[in-house]
């Protein structure tokens, strides 16, 4: 991946088709507005979306300004990954085959694998080691589109274990180019040691972590936004009851709110998010009806965003998918996102992403292209800053080498990303085809 220079003024010109995203957060039937303009410009100035619109317009009027010429390609914003387990040690390969010869994801978890098996090797790893494992798959997802992602702990469930994950993940984000929205889940498993009392396990994350938590980031991390609180509410992690007391914790020390519900069992953590005002809630495979009707109803904060993960269900072999089109018809802010994680789903490219949408849960691409863009924006609360190609906000945005956009869930297994602009600067991803013979 190579980085031009951060040009001060840069004008991106005559895109086949431009997808500006531009009418905002997209709520039920909505969503699927693209805002595509043909032959279309964007200006970059400092960073920022200075303009939009005609490239003949642009061209004329800012015929100093440095240039991109997308000819036969679209542009539109920067993917945003809404849900991501990112900082990880080591694999899970093994496992991936036990399931393969019969056992399940629960089993493995119950046995003392799956998430507990990446906590040992997450506790085990220098930071050093764990940063370098996490840069590797940033970089990944940054050349295949993602601009931004979201990003959890998890993988510690003790204090010293998550910050070390957490230190790694503001660290990524300082060094760029992918910007980091980093989430605590401390409440992801209950660790080996308190797993004969779970209730003790989530009272700890409660009263001492997540205090602590907010201790550190005043020392560590001040002028940034408190990270997201989220707790695995399903069978075999967190019930619902010690779900509340953490989110509720979490909520009086002024953390915004996050949870995974409804991945294997419905145990009522959609309601709870709806009721606590949490920002997403994330998996949404097991959920009532009743659950879906409240996702269309908005609360004194705004939209519980829904975020379908449909990698996840798939790298589990399982053919049950988010209910999208029950979630559409109430009227819910449906959003897309990756899941990336060394268990379920160790797939970060949210072309993919989009592809399985429009195959399981009767998607158009337009409606996917948007549920990875605006409202995962809001699935974070960054949708006034990020998601679509608007003046005044951030230059993220993506140069496809395809001339419709309707290529993006029609074609999968390839990356379609041939340059990616983060904060103005332009990163040129290698191509398909460009092969160099190598001697050795
Ligand atoms: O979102 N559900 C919980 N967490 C992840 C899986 C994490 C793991 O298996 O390591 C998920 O699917
Ligand atoms: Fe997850």
């Amino acid at each position: 991946m190579d980085k031009h220079g951060t040009n001060q003024e840069l004008l991106i010109h005559s895109a086949a088709q431009l997808l500006t995203l531009s009418g905002g957060v997209q709520p039920g039937r909505q969503l699927g507005q693209l805002g595509l303009l043909k032959d279309g410009a964007v200006l970059i100035r400092e960073g920022l979306i200075a303009e939009v619109g005609q490239s003949a317009d642009l061209l004329e009027r800012h015929s100093f300004s440095a240039r991109l010429d997308a000819s036969g390609c679209v542009v539109m914003p920067g993917f945003i990954d809404a849900h991501t387990h990112l900082v990880w040690a080591g694999d899970r390969a093994a496992e991936f085959e036990m399931r393969r010869e019969g056992k399940t994801y629960l089993e493995i978890l119950a046995a003392g694998g799956g998430i507990l098996s990446t906590v040992r090797a997450t506790r085990q790893a220098e930071f050093a080691d764990l940063l370098d494992q996490t840069r590797q798959r940033a970089v990944s997802i940054f050349a295949h589109g993602t601009t931004t992602a979201e990003a959890k702990t998890g993988y510690g469930l003790e204090l010293s274990a998550e910050l070390k994950q957490m230190q790694v993940l503001l660290r990524l984000d300082e060094e760029g180019p992918l910007e980091i929205v980093p989430t605590f889940l401390g409440a992801h498993a209950v660790p080996t040691e308190f797993e004969n009392n779970p209730g003790a396990y989530a009272q700890m994350v409660s009263s001492e972590m997540l205090p602590a938590l907010r201790a550190w980031w005043e020392q560590q991390a001040a002028t940034r936004p408190l990270p997201f609180v989220d707790v695995f509410c399903d069978r075999g992690a967190f019930n619902l009851e010690q779900s509340r007391q953490i989110l509720s914790s979490a909520r009086e020390l002024g953390f915004p709110l996050k949870i995974h519900a409804d991945e294997f069992d419905n145990l009522g953590g959609a309601r709870l998010a709806w009721e606590l005002g949490a920002v997403s809630v994330d998996h949404l495979v097991k959920t009532s009806p009743g659950e879906i009707a409240l996702l269309g109803q908005p609360t004194a904060s705004g939209y519980v965003a829904a975020v379908s993960l449909p990698c996840t269900p798939f790298g589990l072999a399982e053919g049950q998918y988010t209910p999208a089109q029950q979630i559409l018809e109430a009227g819910g802010l449906l959003a897309l996102a990756s899941d990336l994680n060394p268990g379920t789903a160790w797939c970060g490219n949210l072309q993919f992403t989009i592809t399985l949408a429009c195959r399981t849960m009767g998607m158009t691409v337009a409606q996917a292209v948007a549920a990875a863009t605006i409202n995962a924006a809001a699935a974070l609360g960054v949708e006034n800053r990020l998601g679509s190609l608007q003046p005044g906000k951030q230059a993220d945005l993506l140069i496809l080498n395809i001339p419709d956009y309707r290529h993006l869930g029609y074609r999968f297994g390839e990356n379609l990303v041939k340059t990616v602009i983060k904060r103005g600067a332009v990163y040129s991803i290698p191509q398909a085809g460009e092969i160099r013979h190598a001697n050795p």
